[in-house]
């Protein structure tokens, strides 16, 4: 059962288009992972499905309902009853004048769920997340960047969320403590059974994790497959992922190559060693193979045949 349709959306800020004709399903209880390189319209994506920026086209349904071409105050909250975020920088979507357990008790406030529980289930998700209770009248600046992280995590899950939309989550932090809160969302997910859609840089992360990755590029899905996307790579931009992260560590490349906003055809065009004319023409769309997989390049075959 698909939770989230998103069809045909695009997402234009003036005369950048970040998100560009993107569909996409995730379903109930499923992690999809996405990639793509900085500038590449991930966040504006997981933000268009908060509601936190408007469509300039296409649709998004949640759990069956359409969501609002414009927010009021209470179809905002409703969304958010069901859509939570974690933020790279977890510090920056805090109050830091609230202690952790105001902080926790607020999502629970604003929605009016749960209503006189609050304190109880903020002590209780403070054991969840592995710090001491006698942390509960501190403040985020006390706080370690992964503890932050933490609570961070705790805020998006205590309102029992459908969907968690996890925006480069431990980018920020050692990678020690990297691993650690990639097992609390593990564990989290396990347990609560919401689908998660977990944007990284990270390929290794994602190939973790992921049981379905969706590769943007240029504010397109290039890619889209199971856990042998990155073993088996078919679009030329995800070849190339790949093969600059050996050993499947290490970031995505970083360079941004936007092209002009009213040039057509093939975005990966100009990066691409198979490139023909026809990627000058049009622009190609995802077709998905016999293996399910969904790629959107004019080349395929062709590629295929080159590298047989
Ligand atoms: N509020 C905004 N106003 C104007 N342009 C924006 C806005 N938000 C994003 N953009 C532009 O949209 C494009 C996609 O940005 P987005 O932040 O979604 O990419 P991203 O894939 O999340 O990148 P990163 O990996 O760096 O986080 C970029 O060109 C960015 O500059
Ligand atoms: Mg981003």
């Amino acid at each position: 059962m698909s939770l989230l349709e998103i069809d045909r959306l695009s997402c234009r800020f003036g005369d950048v288009t970040a998100v560009d004709e993107v569909s996409l399903s995730v379903n109930e209880g499923e992690l999809l992972g996405l990639v793509g390189e900085s500038g590449s319209g991930k966040s504006t994506l997981g933000r268009a499905i908060c509601g936190l920026v408007p469509p300039s086209q296409g649709r998004i349904r949640f759990a069956g309902r359409p969501l609002p071409e414009r927010f009021t105050a209470s179809t905002f909250r409703r969304q958010a009853a069901l859509v939570q975020m974690v933020f790279q920088d977890a510090y920056s979507a805090m109050n830091p004048r609230m202690t952790l357990l105001d902080s926790l008790r607020e999502p629970l406030l604003l929605q009016g769920k749960q209503r006189g529980k609050e304190s109880r289930l903020a002590l209780d998700w403070l054991d969840r997340i592995g710090l001491p209770r006698r942390f509960a009248m501190r403040y985020p600046h006390e706080l370690s960047g992964g503890q932050r992280q933490r609570l961070g995590i705790a805020r998006a899950f205590i309102t029992e969320p459908r969907l968690v939309i996890c925006d480069e989550p431990v980018s920020a932090l050692d990678v020690s403590v990297q691993a650690q809160i990639i097992n609390l969302l593990q564990n989290l997910q396990r347990d609560t059974g919401v689908a998660m859609l977990f944007i990284a840089h990270d390929l290794a992360v994602v190939r973790l994790l992921a049981e379905r990755t969706a590769v943007m590029y240029h504010g397109r899905i290039v890619e889209l497959g199971g856990r042998d996307v990155f073993a088996r790579p078919r679009h030329p931009y995800t070849r190339a992922l790949v093969a600059a992260n050996p050993g499947a560590g290490g970031e995505l490349m970083e360079s941004r190559s936007l092209l002009p906003p009213a040039e057509t055809g093939c975005a990966y065009r100009k990066r691409c060693p198979y490139a023909a004319s026809v990627c000058e023409a049009s622009v190609p769309m995802l077709v998905t193979d016999e293996a399910d997989r969904q790629v959107a390049c004019h080349r395929l075959e062709d590629i295929d045949k080159l590298r047989r």
